[in-house]
């Protein structure tokens, strides 16, 4: 099917849209309280299992999400992370309005989004990297029409759109073809372009990314950057690559269990969270691993480039005496990685919580 061209009126009909849209600051998301508890029937193993769980059900409740509470603002990109398990996925569902919350409140804009008025699907899409929304056996293109005509989106805004679509995602080829027959990754970026082709205010992408290479990762970061910046969007991002996060987020919120136990800028959590930064250091000429140990944790070491690990508060007193004494050509001073940090932050908590339960206080993860 060929993808129609953009004609200028269409062009002038989205500016004016766009302006108008954009100049909307009301589009707020505020979340109090928030929980969803599920409740689980376990039944032993093997037929006898089976068989006494007829007489007595062991029914168990997991409190997926407990007592969540954020605000987003107009605009903001934050990123939403946590181990597997901590409640990501049914928190952006229950804002998306697919699932009920068993308590609390959430109001995007004016809508409740368990209510799934109109206005409010039009408002908000969600993506999700696991699960697919195009319809197999046609092309992409055929479930843009679609999408077009469930968000009644008018045909020039829908031109318009797909236009900038297209080319932001270099989709000019693949949209014609059966989804069936595109890779992995072609697919998700079909995915993402049929996801706001509506231009809602809010987008929720959990791992929107799954699976893919690093180009094509970089290429859907760039998309989602690009309509942040277009139309003004909030965005809540779950991703298992930290590059995602690192690249689009200055917000960060961290779940674990339900629960949030962080919330603020990614700089303030490495400063938090991160006792060392890595001194990286080209040399001139080589010097022993054992000299080096004495100026701090020797991270990685091939003659003349070396990684040293020191103590945050330290660093720019060891960077000093590293010019100072060695043949240094270059260096760097970075954080450790975020993968790192966030682990590390994990594995805090989990000591913490261990060291009050031997001390029989209630655990507190806040
Ligand atoms: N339909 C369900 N029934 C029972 N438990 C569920 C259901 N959906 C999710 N859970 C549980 O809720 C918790 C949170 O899951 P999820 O939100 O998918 O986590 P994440 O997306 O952070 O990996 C997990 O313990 C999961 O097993
Ligand atoms: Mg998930």
């Amino acid at each position: 099917m060929p993808v129609p061209l953009l004609t200028d009126s269409a062009m002038r009909t989205s500016e004016n849209q766009l302006t108008s849209m954009t100049a909307d600051p009301s589009i707020t998301v505020t979340v109090r309280d928030l929980r969803k508890h599920y409740t689980v029937h376990e039944k032993e193993p093997g037929i006898r299992g089976s068989l006494r769980s007829f007489v007595r059900r062991n029914s168990r409740q997991v409190h997926a999400v407990d007592g969540v509470s954020f605000d987003l603002e107009a605009g903001e990109m934050v990123g939403f992370l946590g181990p597997n398990g901590a409640g990501k996925t049914t928190t952006l569902k229950m804002l998306a309005g697919l699932l009920h919350p068993s308590g609390g409140q959430v109001r995007i804009g004016p809508y409740t989004p368990k209510e799934r008025r109109t206005g409010f699907l039009k408002l908000i899409t969600l993506v999700m990297g696991q699960k697919q929304q195009l319809i197999w056996d046609l092309p992409a293109y055929d479930s843009f029409l679609v999408n077009q005509a469930i968000y009644e989106v008018p045909d020039d805004q829908f031109k318009a759109t797909m236009h900038e679509f297209i080319e932001t995602l270099e989709l000019e080829q693949i949209v014609k073809k059966q989804v069936r027959k595109l890779s992995l990754g072609e697919r998700m970026k079909c995915e993402l372009a049929a996801a706001p082709l509506h231009r809602p205010r809010v987008l929720f992408l959990d791992e929107p990314t799954i699976g893919l290479d690093v180009n094509m990762q970089v290429r859907i970061r760039e998309f989602v950057a690009d309509y942040n910046r277009r139309y003004n969007a909030t965005v809540m991002l779950t991703s298992h690559y930290m590059a995602d996060v690192t690249a689009l987020c200055n917000r960060i919120i961290v779940i674990d269990k339900g629960r949030i136990i962080f919330d603020g800028d990614l700089s303030r959590l490495v400063e938090q969270t991160a006792p060392a930064k890595i001194i990286r250091l080209q040399l001139s000429t080589p010097v022993t691993v054992e000299h080096l140990a004495s100026y701090g944790h020797v991270h990685s070491f091939d003659g003349l480039n070396v990684e040293l690990k020191v103590p945050r508060a330290e660093t720019t007193r060891i960077a000093a005496r590293l010019l100072a004494e060695l043949p240094v050509a270059d260096v760097t001073i970075e954080d450790p990685p975020i993968e790192e940090i966030i682990g590390q932050m994990f594995s805090q908590m989990r000591a913490e919580q261990r060291d009050q339960a031997a001390a029989g206080e209630p655990a507190s993860v806040a």
